[in-house]
């Protein structure tokens, strides 16, 4: 065997020299592990995220320069980068040297929370800088389509990075109408303002700053080395020829060896999927394979050409090129321009799609329309053969032979007559595999128009590429017009079989979209026959609307505040726009999460090994094979735990770790210790677990209903006479509303490092918890040593959202138990699919309801039961039912209600708190009671939301909480005004009325929302705060900061009261050290209670220092502090604060249950492709009453985050579970949370003027969960604008709509001619794909 080669590259200027390179080794570990260099995250691990974006530069021979492209770390092997410079957000700025101005404007525009995504953000921007220095919002839109970020909703990072930009393309939201005109035009107060940040002083763009690509790589890359490259590894090894003979000559002799070129189909299946080759063929060197050539026929691309070369290609030929011979390029483009995002693109290889033989990747049905051909070639020869249906065998197989090279693909040129057209329909418009994609072509001929050829291919309707073959040969000849239509709809039905088992499910729905996609054609070719002149037919103009496709946009808006008084020192930073404290740190990359901690010496990995059963008792545990693997050191389960394997809260224990028997599937049994994560990863994948299963075996709400699976206790409240009132109503409805359930999806998934400190029991854990009190207890239970032995340490969380409050207790208990056992520090970081798998999310909700009403909308008596699916375990499940009969009165007076609660006890992974903890949920139902009694009464429903909202200065809820509605009222005429929603709704009935196949609907929801915990005794807060002898000033609190902005607002509150700048003020950590027992951050009460706190500590020392400084009030703040030490007073002080008691009393139903109320309102207005089910966000208006804001900055960025989280929780988040309920949606490629895409076009936040909450600190209100429900504004327009759509077809408005409103409920509530053929002809699977739990 050859030895390994040397591997030579650049990481931000330095040159690395890697003589043992492992081909399995990605950059983002080697950076994170082996360079140290953190700023890049890693928070999917499968390219689907862009949390871990570089900037990859290297000589590109085919194109004769240096080209720079951004890349998924996570995916890149370091082996592939032989003779690349690699720029990571380390390399660009840093707050100790200069910050590059991408850095310095994405913190200062608030685009950065809890910073996770933020280095991400920074690197696609810079990239782009690089190439564009002048970019277009296009540009940036484009550049960022690939970056997720859970906790901004976008509109500041755009706000940051469009400064940018030319004058002319950053300024507006290209609407029409200026929404900047549209919110000031409402507004008389001149204390207002817009202005979040300034620019004033902002960096300029100086290239020089940028690190140069290294000569000596430049130099090497023109000298070209014609060795094979050979890397070896401890499982993989790789070979890298450079050129084509050698590829061929090693393919030959490795003929099972797959080819390796992008990564991005290989790399997830290794990380998911656990597959691996002991050899690899890496072609990225040889030159033949990426060599571009135009010729008259067309374009030949070779295999290994990225598909932003094949873009960009495409793009500048369709400029260049007539359109009739371009049209084949155009529809190739607009697949492209939706393929992936563009780091993908820059990484995956034209060729590596076609391989990858997978029908969800979009390229090869629009190739295959397009005739277009392929080159492969091995040691016997070169063959070129057609792309089409015969080009697979089966899923992942092609007629390729082993030894075989896919060496380029040639697109032709399209001819005179011919129309093409692709089309593609994902669970999220961009950075989401294809449900259904679909290439279609038709060679029309003479004045009659007939079909001379028709070349029609689907992805997504079975194992592999789909071409109805039948129904192109009996429409040969026929004339393109209305009976085609009809006939080849019928031949279409017949013919496109979608086999019930298709992996992903939704049969039915695959086929309308195959059905619905050659309606598109149809149009779309009748319309371009007469734009060519060769057809005087028309496509009646509502029918045009089926062609329209929607706009991806850079959301626009404006976002307004109240100044605060002019007579407010200008010193003093409460009320006014400040920048995250962590902001700078976070955009350089130095901010540190509990994964970025440099190894402890002799540190392991612990990996956890969960159930595959739902419930079943377990026989046996064998770890014997995984112990054998290299690396092993420890396997633990229950037994090893010293203390209590129980986590006990509020009197329901769970288990740590199963003991007898598993009640899910994804419950830990046990955990392997190793010395890197993939050795324990791999190790534990070989744990032998023997089970016997049981009965029953529960996983929906239905099935706990039929079985009265419920927890206890089952809650009801009651106001008034409910069953009397109903029999006086003029009508009753009884309905219901399902919501599935949320997968937090915080960047930063779930983990630790716990460090035994080898004297007196003691152990200091790193750790992302919300609830760092509750983890310290459960740990020195489960170690049996007490809480003062144990420390816990949060620096900062990369999001929480209520999802790091419980399960990472566990998950500490047992890492720590690990720790202890081995006596080395032990890491836990869990893969995204271990993460969603393992903690829960938000719990699914059926809500039932009976309604009694009149005609003119007024509720006269509901009664509601909520059933919550809370899976295996109670864990917060029944307050969060609590919290959902707290709300189900929302802005309503309904004299007599009555809600009851249940919690489905079921054999799920336990669900557990996410933001709004069950008030989004019932507050959802209630406005579905609503929405469907306006339907009912054909009044429209802000009308019959009026008719019932709580009026006057004193009200009181259905559990007879006073409170005052008129902040809540001042929000809804606000927003109704604001939003312009009056003419709007009548453009929209105008729109709906004019277009067949768009519709529009608009919504707009009130809210009231309680803040606080219900459990009285959670709201406390307490504070540590220290002087020290320099005059700087160290806060501790108990609260976490996890991107909401709380150390700030901490740092507001002590610069105001000890009148130094927040400069001056540092906030370290939450340490349970330093603030013992304190409560969650969450409830929306984070900065009520350690701002209190802070406040309450500040004043105890200033009333201490105060007669230093009345002796010298000319001394500065330094000399006080120094004279107070030489006076023997003490400069530190602990602050505590007592909330008001807050309980409900559930026997008789009432009491206060919170603190205050955060009110607000909200307007959205959507779009939806009645026969797609896409739908675009239009526009939001909402104006929320936070008080007296402490931050606006942070505030509105809550309420945005919040907004668009919720926006994902109603139309595009949906998890599945496989009928033996395992879940299936397990990474960023299943599950799609909203991008920058699905963010309202239009969006616009205004904090409600001359609002006070007497009860919070300085003026303020909670807004961290509230913003979450008005996404729902989104559903109710969604569910509007499907009744304009079934209006046309004579249906009536009243139909079921789940949320989330996903594309296949949208579409297949739109029912229409094809809807019904798909229903007719798809067969019902005997087991479905997924199940609604
Ligand atoms: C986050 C993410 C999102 C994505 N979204 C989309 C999407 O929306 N639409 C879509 O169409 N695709 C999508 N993809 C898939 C992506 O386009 C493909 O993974 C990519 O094109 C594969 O190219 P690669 O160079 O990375 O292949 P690799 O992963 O390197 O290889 C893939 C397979 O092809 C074989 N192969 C590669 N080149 C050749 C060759 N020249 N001759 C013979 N065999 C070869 C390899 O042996 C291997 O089996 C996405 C991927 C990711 C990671
Ligand atoms: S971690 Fe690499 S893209 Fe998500
Ligand atoms: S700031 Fe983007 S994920 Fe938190």
């Amino acid at each position: 065997m050859v030895d390994s080669s040397e591997l030579l590259f650049y990481i931000n200027g330095k040159k690395i020299v890697e003589r043992n390179a492992d081909p399995e080794e990605v950059l983002l570990s080697f950076l994170r592990r082996k360079v140290g260099l953190t700023g890049a995250k890693s928070a999917c691990g499968g390219g689907g995220c862009g949390a871990c974006t570089v900037m990859v530069s290297r000589y590109d021979h085919s194109q004769e320069r240096v080209i720079h492209y951004t890349v998924t770390a996570c995916l890149q092997p370091i082996v592939t980068l032989h003779g690349a410079a690699v720029v990571t957000v380390e390399g660009i700025g840093s707050t100790k040297t200069k910050l590059h101005p991408v850095q310095e404007r994405i913190a200062k525009a608030h685009g950065s929370q809890c910073g996770f995504c933020t280095p991400g953000m920074v690197m696609s921007m810079y990239t782009l800088l690089r190439t564009t220095p002048q970019p277009s919002m296009e540009d940036i839109r484009e550049a960022l389509a690939g970056n997720l970020c859970r906790c901004t909703g976008y509109r500041p990072i755009i706000d940051g990075f469009k400064t940018f930009c030319d004058a002319q393309s950053s300024g507006c939201c290209g609407s029409g109408k200026c929404c900047r005109e549209n919110g000031a035009e409402d507004s008389n107060d001149s204390d207002l303002s817009e202005q979040l940040f300034l620019q004033d002083h902002f960096l300029p763009l100086d290239p020089t700053q940028d690190l140069i690509f290294p000569p000596e790589l430049m130099i090497k890359a023109q000298q070209r080395s014609g060795h094979v490259l050979c890397f070896r590894g401890a499982r993989v090894s790789l070979k890298a020829p450079s050129d084509l003979p050698q590829l061929l000559e090693l393919k030959s002799r490795h003929p099972e060896a797959p080819l390796l070129l992008g990564n991005t189909t290989l790399g997830p299946n290794l990380q998911v999927k656990g597959q691996h080759s002991p050899l690899l063929i890496y072609a990225g060197r040889v030159t033949e394979l990426s060599r571009v050539e135009w010729s008259k026929n067309g374009l030949s691309i070779g295999a290994g050409s990225s598909l932003s070369r094949l873009k960009g290609e495409l793009e500048r030929a369709v400029q260049q090129t007539e359109e009739e011979l371009s049209a084949g390029f155009r529809a190739l483009l607009l697949t492209l321009q939706s393929l992936a995002g563009k780091q993908i693109r820059n990484m995956a290889t034209v060729g590596g799609n076609i391989m990858s033989a997978n029908p969800k990747y979009d390229l090869c049905s629009v190739l295959a329309a397009l005739d277009c051909t392929l080159d492969i070639c091995s040691e016997d020869g070169t063959r070129t053969v057609a792309l089409d249906e015969d080009m697979f065998r089966g899923f992942g197989q092609t007629i390729l032979r082993p030894e075989e090279v896919l060496l380029s693909l040639h697109v032709p040129y399209s001819r005179a007559g011919e129309y093409v057209a692709a089309f593609r329909q994902a669970q999220r418009r961009e950075l989401a595999f294809s449900i259904v994609n679909a290439g279609m072509k038709v060679s029309l001929h003479g004045d009659a128009n007939t079909i001379e050829s028709l070349r029609i291919f689907y992805g997504g309707v079975g194992p592999t590429l789909v071409r109805p073959a039948l129904t192109c040969q009996r429409l040969m000849g026929r004339s393109w017009g209305e009976e085609l239509l009809s006939e080849a709809c019928s031949a279409l039905t017949e013919e496109v079989r979608v086999p019930a088992s298709v992996p992903g499910g939704q049969a039915e729905y695959r086929k309308t979209l195959a059905l619905s996609f050659f309606y598109k054609f149809y149009l779309y070719v009748m319309e371009e026959m007469r734009a060519r002149g060769v057809s005087g037919a028309r496509v009646p103009e509502e029918h045009l609307s089926a062609l329209t496709p929607f706009r991806n946009q850079v959301p626009q808006g404006a976002q307004s505040f109240q100044l605060v008084s002019q007579s407010q020192s200008s010193f003093d930073p409460v009320g006014r726009p400040s920048m995250h404290c962590s902001g700078l740190e976070q955009a350089t990359g130095e901010a540190k999460y509990y994964d970025d901690l440099p190894p402890v010496h002799g540190e392991l990995f612990v990996h956890m090994v969960t159930s595959t059963r739902a419930h079943a008792k377990v026989i046996n545990i064998d770890p014997s094979r995984a112990l054998q693997m290299p690396g092993v050191v420890s396997f633990i389960s229950a037994t090893d735990v010293p203390g209590s394997n129980q986590r006990l809260w509020f009197n329901t224990v769970e288990e740590i770790f199963t003991e007898r028997e598993v009640v899910c599937v994804g419950q830990i049994v046990g955990a392997l210790v190793a010395e890197s994560r993939d050795q324990a990863r791999r190790a534990a994948a070989r744990i032998h677990v023997t089970y016997e299963d049981l009965q029953p075996v529960l996983f929906t709400i239905q099935d706990a209903i039929k079985h009265n699976s419920y927890f206890e206790p089952k809650r009801k409240l009651e106001r008034g006479h409910v069953d009397a009132a109903m029999e006086t109503a003029e009508h009753v409805l009884e309905d219901e509303l399902y919501m599935g359930g949320q997968e937090h999806f915080y960047m930063e998934t779930q983990g630790l490092i716990a460090v035994p400190r080898g004297e007196s029991d003691e152990m200091d854990l790193y750790v992302g918890t919300q609830h760092a009190a509750f983890t310290q207890e459960l740990v020195s239970h489960a170690l049996g040593v007490c809480s003062n032995k144990i420390t816990c340490h949060v620096k900062r969380l990369g999001g929480g959202f209520g999802g790091k409050v419980m399960k990472i207790a566990a998950l500490s208990a047992i890492t720590a138990v690990a720790a202890l056992k081995t006596g080395k520090a032990v890491r836990c970081c869990l893969d995204r699919g271990d993460d969603m798998l393992i903690t829960g999310g938000r719990h699914p909700f059926l809500g039932k309801y009976k309604v009694g009403y009149n005609s003119d909308g007024t509720i006269v008596a509901a009664d509601i039961t909520y059933y919550s699916n809370g899976g295996c375990t109670l864990d917060e499940s029944a307050f969060i039912m609590d919290k959902a009969l707290l709300h189900m009165d929302n802005a309503y007076r309904i004299p007599h209600l009555r809600g009851r609660g249940l919690v489905c006890r079921t054999h799920l992974p336990s669900y557990t708190a996410f933001r709004g903890f069950g008030g989004p949920q019932g507050l959802t139902v209630m406005e579905s009671v609503l929405y469907e009694v306006a339907v009912r009464c054909g009044l429209p429903p802000e009308k019959v939301r009026q008719v019932n909202m709580y009026q006057g200065d004193l009200c009181y809820t259905h559990h007879m909480q006073a409170f005052c509605p008129v902040d809540m009222l001042r929000c809804w005429d606000q927003c109704l005004q604001r939003a312009g929603y009056e003419s709007r709704l009548r453009d929209i009935q105008h729109f709906n009325s004019q277009n067949r196949w768009k519709k529009r609907g608009i919504a707009v929801l009130p809210q009231k929302f309680g803040v606080g915990f219900s459990k009285g005794f959670y709201n406390q807060g307490a504070a540590l705060v220290n002087i020290y002898k320099d005059g700087s000033v160290l806060v501790s609190h108990g609260g976490t900061e996890m991107g909401q902005g709380i150390h700030t607002k901490a740092l507001q509150v002590a610069s105001r009261v000890l009148r130094v700048p927040m400069s001056s003020i540092f906030i370290k950590e939450t340490c349970t050290g330093n603030v013992p027992n304190a409560a969650p951050s969450a409830a929306s009460f984070g900065t009520d209670a350690v701002g209190m706190a802070v406040k309450d500590a500040c004043e105890t020392l200033m009333r201490r220092l105060q007669p230093v400084m009345d002796k010298s009030p000319e001394n500065s703040w330094k000399q006080w502090v120094n004279e107070a030490y030489f006076q023997k007073i003490s400069l530190s002080a602990t602050g505590f604060f007592m909330g008001p008691p807050t309980d409900v009393d559930w026997e008789k139903g009432e009491g206060d249950a919170y603190y205050y109320f955060t009110f607000g309102a909200c307007c959205s207005e959507v779009e939806i492709d009645c026969l797609t089910g896409d739908h675009k966000n239009i526009r939001t208006d909402i104006v929320m009453d936070v008080g007296r804001s402490l931050n606006p900055a942070l505030d509105i960025g809550q309420v945005e985050g919040g907004f668009v989280q919720g926006l994902g929780l109603y139309t595009i988040e949906e998890l599945h579970f496989s009928p033996d309920g395992t879940l299936l949606t397990r990474g960023a490629s299943q599950y799609k949370i909203p991008a920058l895409c699905d963010v309202p076009a239009e969006f616009n936040v205004h904090l409600l003027a001359n609002a006070e909450n007497p009860h919070a600190i300085y003026m303020s209100k909670g807004i961290g969960e509230p913003p979450v429900f008005f996404g729902a504004t989104v559903f109710f327009a969604i569910k509007s604008a499907i009744a304009a759509a079934r209006s046309d077809t004579g249906l009536s408005a009243v139909f079921p709509l789940s949320s989330p409103a996903t594309a296949a409920r949208i579409r297949m509530s739109c029912e229409d001619q094809f809807t019904h053929m798909a229903a007719s002809s798809t067969e019902k699977a005997s087991s479905p794909w997924c199940i609604d739990v």
